[in-house]
């Protein structure tokens, strides 16, 4: 019984205001003496408590008290009320600063795949972009790939099913963005200058350096008497551009079915400034790139004649050149959404 009139007061108490419009000070002192007055509901709830059993007493006690504290909380949020309405229609200082609000932030993978682009607009190239679900030919068969080539592995590659009305290709969740490289040609003739960013899937166990789905940016260049000379004047160019004007790059020979000759490029560690460090595990050097001069059988794959026109390609990850760029140690971070780490870019734009 008892305990239950306290929880209605509880009750009541939470739900009470004061109204705008009469003496509020009064109501609030008002209120105070209804509850917290000598004659007031709680003190009179005391004297009903002396004569509550031994064994009620702890439950009845605590109930008081929280009945005691809701009441004296409610009457500072009271209070607090009634002062800031008399500061505020008192003189206004506009040289307050406004509420904070979160206005949110680009995610620091489009941050990255922005600049990429950016810095590639610059000298002339435009984005192409193209299907995620590819089938065989644009993936691996028109980009030189044999025919027994892991890549097309089952272990590398998110296959679909097959769509019969594509005749016996199978189909897949692309793997490389090179693949934008071979719509591109077929269905435009050089000069042909494009930057293609997008998603890429691959089937991994996901883990801090392996994920399922990550970025890619692809480049190519197919004109007249392209050079390797020009590849590399153009990747110098964008090292400098995305990592600063004093990194240096190098190229070391690779293989890619789609590009000979091919070429991995390095760039001095931004970190130690090539001292060598943990993060380039000492070599002073930073794996960021594949590229190199378009295999002429991949032009002839999309009716571009090789004797007449050559090219360059490159391609890179998006989430590394974020991990070095900002030091993200984790691949995971990026899909997580966890607002601790995207809030971290939000001055970035
Ligand atoms: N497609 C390659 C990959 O996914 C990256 C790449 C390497 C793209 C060399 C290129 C290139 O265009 O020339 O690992």
């Amino acid at each position: 019984m008892l305990q239950q009139q306290i929880e209605d007061f509880i009750r009541d108490i939470q739900l009470a205001s004061i109204e705008k419009s009469s003496d509020r000070a009064a109501q609030v002192e008002q209120f105070r003496i209804k509850y917290l007055g000598k004659k007031g509901v709680i003190s009179d709830l005391f004297e009903q408590f002396k004569s509550v059993p031994n064994e009620h007493k702890k439950e009845i006690g605590q109930a008081l008290n929280r009945l005691k504290n809701a009441a004296q909380a409610k009457i500072e949020e009271f209070r607090q009320t009634v002062e800031n309405d008399e500061q505020e229609s008192g003189s206004m200082d506009f040289t307050m600063p406004t509420d904070y609000s979160s206005l949110g932030s680009r995610h620091v993978l489009s941050v990255v795949m922005n600049e990429i682009v950016d810095i590639f607009s610059r000298i002339g190239f435009t984005v192409a972009e193209s299907v995620e679900i590819e089938d065989d030919w644009h993936l691996f068969s028109a980009l030189n790939f044999p025919h027994d080539h892991p890549a097309r592995d089952m272990q590398d590659t998110f296959f679909v099913e097959k769509d019969e009305k594509a005749g016996s290709q199978e189909v897949a969740l692309r793997t490389h963005t090179s693949s934008v490289q071979v719509r591109v040609m077929e269905n435009n003739k050089p000069p042909i200058r494009i930057i293609a960013p997008g998603r890429v899937f691959r089937n991994e166990a996901i883990s801090a350096r392996a994920h399922c789905i990550f970025h890619q940016v692809e480049a190519l260049y197919v004109d007249k008497k392209v050079s390797f000379a020009d590849l590399k004047q153009t990747l110098l160019y964008f090292a400098k551009e995305m990592f600063g004007s004093d990194t240096k790059i190098r190229l070391r020979p690779s293989y890619f079915p789609f590009t000979e000759p091919s070429a991995e490029m390095d760039i001095s560690c931004n970190i130690c400034g090539g001292k060598g460090c943990n993060i380039c595990k000492g070599t002073g050097w930073l794996e960021i790139l594949g590229c190199g001069m378009v295999d002429p059988n991949v032009l002839r794959a999309c009716n571009i004649n090789p004797d007449e026109y050559t090219g360059f390609a490159l391609g890179m990850g998006v989430e590394r050149m974020a991990m070095l760029k900002y030091q993200i140690r984790d691949l995971r971070l990026y899909f997580e959404n966890d607002l601790r780490f995207l809030r971290q870019f939000e001055a970035i734009i």
